[in-house]
């Protein structure tokens, strides 16, 4: 049914440059949207000072906004940090907030409890955790990713851009897959090409045994960030953003195995289910994507047997479309 791998030369190049077109008109984040994140940090600040004059609280923004992979909507990502336990009970931050006009929904049962904050007068939406540092490192981790290679950071963009049109990124209310879970997809691909793109930044695999490492409640967070060194990484490979599109579409339309392989950015390769024991018992475990850090948790948990199956049919759909000659604005025609 012609899956070639490759596009004809002159349909490459044109999806190369639609792709481009896209991010610099829509996705890279307009002056204005970082200004108006700024001063929604700073008011969410001066709250903080105003409500709990006596408790020391560090402010982190984490996510999208800081790691490069945010557009102008993206909402912002906030880790406090105190040693005031007492705040991490979410709804004593929930009730300050309401205070001041924010309107804010609480999910305190989640792995990571968050209060969710709209701000309408800045027109601006953030999720605040409390001492869940480990997203922190993660964004770190993201950032240098996106600096060592200039494809990365449209290439990642375009991806989910398309999973936001399509409806398959979201994994708290629509039960696909978190712009988290994506990003570690496109960039496992990354790891992937040959010859690579971007480079295994993690210290080789002592969490295999991720529930040894669980139960000691011990994260690796090391990872070589020497910038510098890195960029020279992915020099070899020319591939262009429309063929990655392309090749993307097509290795998780018909190429992955999705029954007994695991998509692990921690080690730059395909792990077998088996091997990490996620291969009994829970059927959740459909689209596994390892958590680089903490290597026990799949981020492909919130999707279930039907919803992995029209994430699949998306990508067969994305991939017919390019093959047929059809557009990066085609793909992303919003359902
Ligand atoms: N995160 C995580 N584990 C998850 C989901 C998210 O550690 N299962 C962390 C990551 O650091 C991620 C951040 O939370 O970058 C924000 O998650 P999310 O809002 O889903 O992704 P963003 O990268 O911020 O993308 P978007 O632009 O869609 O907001
Ligand atoms: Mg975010």
């Amino acid at each position: 049914v012609g899956r070639r791998a490759v596009l004809p030369a002159g349909l490459e190049k044109l999806l190369t440059a639609q792709i481009l077109h896209t991010y610099e008109t829509r996705l890279f984040p307009s002056a204005e949207s970082i200004e108006v994140k700024r001063a929604f940090i700073e008011k969410f600040a001066t709250i903080l000072v105003t409500e709990f004059p006596e408790w020391e609280v560090d402010i982190h923004v984490f996510g999208s906004s800081v790691n490069g992979l945010g557009t102008s909507r993206s909402d912002v990502d906030i880790c406090l940090t105190t040693e005031h336990r007492e705040l991490e009970d979410i709804f004593v931050l929930n009730k300050a907030l309401r205070k001041y006009h924010m309107r804010t929904y609480c999910i305190p049962r989640a792995r990571v409890p968050i209060v969710k904050i709209w701000d309408p007068e800045l027109r601006i939406a953030s999720d605040i955790n409390v001492n869940n540092t480990i997203a922190l490192h993660n964004t770190r981790m993201l950032q240098t990713f996106v600096a060592i290679d200039g494809r990365v950071r449209p290439f990642v963009m375009a991806v989910k851009h398309w999973t936001k049109c399509r409806e398959i990124n979201d994994a708290a209310f629509g039960g696909t897959l978190s712009s988290y879970a994506w990003v570690n997809l496109a960039i496992h691909f990354l790891q992937t090409r040959s010859p690579p793109i971007l480079p295994v930044l993690h210290p080789p695999a002592p969490s295999l045994d991720a529930d040894a490492s669980r139960a000691a409640g011990e994260v690796d967070l090391s990872f070589n960030d020497d910038i510098a060194r890195l960029r020279e990484y992915g020099r070899a490979n020319t591939e262009s953003l429309g063929f990655l599109l392309y090749a993307f579409f097509r290795t998780y339309a018909y190429e992955f195995d999705y029954r007994h392989q695991v998509v692990s950015l921690r080690n730059g390769c395909y792990l077998a289910k088996a091997q990490k024991g996620w291969d009994t018992g829970r059927p959740a475990r459909i689209f596994c994507i390892e958590e680089p850090f903490s290597t026990w948790l799949n981020l492909g948990h919130s999707a279930n047997t039907v919803s992995v199956e029209g994430i699949r049919r998306e990508f067969q759909r994305a991939f017919s479309i390019l093959r047929d000659g059809g557009s990066y604005d085609n793909v992303c025609e919003v359902y």
